[in-house]
């Protein structure tokens, strides 16, 4: 029952102290999130995963991604554990890594790899989070870096800085997005489309690019519709619209705020009066604020409840199961990096960490 699963959880917890420490995503539920010792957003869990160095086992109520790299930057001999090892991503899914090398030989070939006067490299790649610690790899050793929703922007101008253009992957709309509001114009946006003969990128079209987008995107996310804020702004004018940036640019155009979920939770946070918002992410989270922020009116854009499936795979249960085992000693569902790729994919998620939102 939840109250044995509960008695469960806190004894191992209790026994187990500083030796182990609790990370949660937004996006958990509830019953999951009550025994976080920290809660926040990807990025913040990256950090957080540095922070605790002396702690035996970090243990990851997030997904997949997220435990690799923790794992990457967690100290050495650290357990990182995810309590379903069932818990992906299917953004990070749609760019795998020997489609993103057969991506970058081909670039390679039509732009070389050498700089341009100005010392800037012909492409930059960056990788958001959501995405394989061999993909973290690939831009740490070609140049590149990684990027949450919340440093997006300070990522590509670092990109910019030393590369003609950038190859952006998975998010497609976290990609467009960012790019937009840096003033790059959409016809400078291209999607990667390798099949030339089937309609795919000409070269002008390449050589005359900012950001080449890779065509991956959020299920939950690509839900979100401009129709839903027309109709909330309608039932309830006044409406602020905040979304995450991995929604459509349609929809973060029509939107009053875009951002990552920290951003949407101090948005919140910020309002000084009563205030009714319109949230575009994840439903737990959502639902989250609207209980903590009883003075305000807090609703999904999306009438229909959809959670993040993955995310939603970790069930007590499993926590309560790998608490139990650290207890007696023994490391379950631990997530671990190999050495060949941690190094590489270190290189990128440092020049992220030294980039600062
Ligand atoms: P952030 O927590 O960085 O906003 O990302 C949202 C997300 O989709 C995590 O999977
Ligand atoms: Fe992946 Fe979307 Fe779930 Fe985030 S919300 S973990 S991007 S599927």
């Amino acid at each position: 029952s939840d109250a044995e699963l509960d008695a469960r959880i806190r004894a191992a917890k209790e026994t187990l102290g500083d030796r182990a420490v609790i990370l949660g995503h937004f996006y958990q539920r509830d019953e999951v999130v009550q025994y976080a010792d920290f809660v926040g957003d990807s990025f913040q869990l990256a950090n957080a995963a540095l922070t605790k160095p002396d702690a035996e086992a970090i243990i990851f109520c997030g997904v997949h991604f997220m435990a690799e790299t923790a794992d990457i930057l967690s100290s050495e001999g650290q357990a990182v554990i995810l309590p379903n090892l069932a818990a992906g991503c299917s953004m990070a899914d749609m760019a795998d890594e020997d489609s993103v090398e057969e991506c970058w030989e081909q670039l390679e070939e039509l732009f070389g790899s050498a700089p341009d006067s100005e010392g800037r490299a012909p492409v930059i790649p960056v990788t958001y989070m959501n995405s394989s610690a061999a993909l973290k790899a690939f831009c740490g050793r070609n140049g590149g870096i990684v990027c949450t929703s919340s440093n997006a922007k300070t990522v590509l101008e670092w990109a910019f800085e030393r590369g003609q253009r950038v190859l952006f992957f998975p998010d497609q709309h976290l990609g467009r997005n960012t790019a937009k509001a840096l003033g790059v114009p959409l016809e400078q946006m291209p999607m990667w489309n390798p099949r030339k003969e089937l309609g795919g990128n000409d070269e002008q079209t390449l050589q005359d690019s900012r950001v080449i987008l890779w065509h991956g995107f959020c299920s939950v996310h690509k839900r979100f519709n401009v129709g839903q804020i027309e109709k909330a702004r309608a039932d309830f004018p006044g409406v602020n619209v905040i979304v995450h940036p991995e929604c459509p640019m349609e929809v973060v155009d029509a939107a009053d705020g875009a951002g990552s979920t920290d951003f949407i939770k101090k948005a919140i946070a910020a309002a000084t009066e009563p205030t009714t918002f319109a949230i575009g992410t994840e439903i737990n989270m959502v639902n989250r604020l609207a209980a903590e922020n009883p003075q305000h009116t807090i609703f999904c854009l999306d009438p229909v409840i959809c959670p993040c499936s993955t995310m939603y795979r970790i069930h007590p249960g499993y926590l309560a199961w790998v608490l139990e085992e650290l207890v007696e000693g023994r490391v379950v569902n631990r997530i671990t990096v190999d050495d060949s790729v941690k190094d590489n994919a270190k290189i990128a998620l440092e020049r992220m960490l030294a980039a600062r939102p």
